[in-house]
């Protein structure tokens, strides 16, 4: 038996997987490399070869197996050549530090997570891993602390599970009452519409509005998809840059199609997208899609918030990036429009996000003295660390960089908190995998680069798990590209339970 490989360029990484997730869910006797991919020596288990990510069939003397992620690309998919990561409903919304769907599915795979296992994903965001368990029969629960994370994972697996007459139909419905809605009134104190005036043009506001105002009168669980589509492209049509990841006046011109004319487009390039994952699929069932729910990682318990009474069996995340951009930035205008957050309350989401970079008057303080004496118990490594950084600082760095080893500091007690509570989630011996990204600081002048994915490990060490493994995941240029110019992004962390 010879497994094929998909036709697009591959990163060295996901060779590496490839390899990984042929051992850990199929355990040829051995396998030697092809022309065209890999020739396994039996026994071995041909049913499970579907679910590889990294393959486009099983072929024998007589008979080609298509993997189930060939025909999702295929479906899906720009091309034969070209990995897809939009396919299913992977590309309703954009979600900064999104995961690569494939990673995910390697990653369950890798793990040998049965059909029917229950995985935890503690920050779940937009819900990538959430879908792909779906797509595979596992049972996923989400946690995330920003409402429109939750609000995205849970559209999509609602939508992986809905008939596509159902959507069409709440679409038209929702189409007809925008059309023949009457002009909306806002008091004058409304926050919400103040806030909303500044990024806007007066009529797109009042055509989005009322567009949102007709889907929140039609079916709930229709119309949660529908509204997340129009999210995706609330920036394109406000007063902001939606190329920039801060804040910033748009220099360009507004789209010329009008914002209904593209909402419904959208809907249509969604509704076939879904439709073709349900056939490839062949499940509807809603009782495996799973869920997302809004909780803080760092305090969630179980039995409580809807997180259910029974161990998971697995979780796997891609945690947030220490020090990184503001998350909540480029998600304003959509928390605000889908009435997920007061303006005034974006701040202080922003503050509670493990990694946020937003610190203000006394809690530097407060900050320093935690950093210097090491308040939140950090292994030595970390805390020294920190204080290195600190120590590194000089007048000629701006307020940015004077507060990066507090931030940093603070995001690794963040993290301990998290592998506290995620570790009395799951059972004993349970695999944690964690997709990392690497940072960079220059403080005094120099370049300090910080290996968060073994910093992570440790922290993981000393609150309750068991270093297992950490593969580096090589990228560059994938089309067009060159080997010498391969980056460490990032690296997949795997723990266990201990
Ligand atoms: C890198 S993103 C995850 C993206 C996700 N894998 C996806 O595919 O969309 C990290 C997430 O952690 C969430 N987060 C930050 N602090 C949190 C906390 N204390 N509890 C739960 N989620 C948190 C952020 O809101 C963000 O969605």
């Amino acid at each position: 038996m010879e497994l094929r490989w998909h036709q697009y360029k591959y990163y060295p990484y996901e060779l590496d997987l490839a390899v990984r997730e042929v051992q850990a869910i199929l355990s040829p006797r051995s396998f030697t490399e092809t022309k065209h991919g890999i020739k396994l020596e039996g026994p071995f288990n041909e049913d499970a070869a579907e679910r590889l990510v990294y393959f486009a069939s099983l072929c024998g003397e007589d008979r080609v197996v298509p993997t189930m992620q060939a025909e999702l690309e295929r479906v899906n998919g720009n091309g034969q050549n070209r990995q897809s990561t939009r396919y299913s409903a992977h590309g309703i919304h954009e979600y900064k530090g999104k995961f690569n769907p494939q990673i995910a599915r390697a990653i369950l795979n890798i793990l040998n997570i049965p059909v029917g296992g229950r995985v935890l994903d503690p920050f779940c965001g937009s819900g990538t891993s959430l879908l792909e368990c779906a797509h595979l029969g596992m049972k996923a629960v989400g946690a995330d602390i920003n409402p429109l994370a939750v609000f995205i994972a849970n559209a999509k697996l609602s939508a992986l599970t809905m008939p596509a007459a159902q959507l069409q139909k709440a679409l038209a419905t929702a189409l007809k009452k925008q059309k023949n809605g009457s002009l909306l009134r806002y008091g004058i104190s409304d926050a919400r519409y103040k806030y909303l005036s500044c990024w806007f043009d007066q009529d797109i506001l009042m055509e989005i509005d009322r567009l949102r105002l007709a889907l929140s009168k039609t079916e709930p669980v229709a119309s949660r998809p529908l509204l997340v589509i129009a999210s995706n492209l609330l920036r394109d049509y406000s007063l902001q840059d939606p190329h920039d990841l801060r804040i910033r006046r748009r220099k360009t011109p507004l789209p010329a199609q009008p914002f209904i004319a593209a909402f419904e487009e959208a809907v249509f390039q969604f509704i076939a997208r879904v439709g073709d994952a349900q056939d490839v699929i062949k499940t509807r069932s809603p009782e495996l899609a799973g869920k997302a729910l809004l909780l803080d990682s760092c305090t969630m318990r179980l039995g409580h918030d809807g997180l259910g009474k029974s161990k998971f069996d697995c979780a796997i995340t891609s945690p947030p990036y220490a020090t990184a951009l503001p998350y909540i930035d480029t998600q304003r205008l959509s928390l605000v429009w889908l009435g997920l957050l007061q303006p005034s309350e974006i701040l202080t989401l922003e503050a509670r996000l493990v990694g946020s970079r937003e610190v203000r008057g006394e809690s530097k303080k407060v900050l320093l003295t935690a950093l210097m004496e090491n308040r939140a118990g950090l292994p030595k490594n970390q805390s020294d660390y920190c204080r290195t950084l600190q120590a590194a600082l000089s007048e000629k760095d701006g307020f940015r960089r004077q507060a990066v080893p507090l931030l940093l500091y603070r995001y690794f007690a963040g993290m301990a908190e998290a592998f506290r509570s995620i570790r009395r989630c799951v059972k004993d011996n349970a695999p944690f995998a964690l997709i990392v990204g690497y940072n960079h600081t220059i403080l005094g002048g120099k370049r300090f680069d910080i290996e968060t994915p073994q910093h992570l490990a440790e922290l993981a060490e000393q609150n309750g798990w068991i270093h297992d493994e950490t593969i580096t995941l090589q990228t560059y240029q994938r089309y067009g590209y060159h080997m010498n110019n391969a980056v460490n992004a990032e690296a997949l962390v795997i723990v266990k339970a201990a």
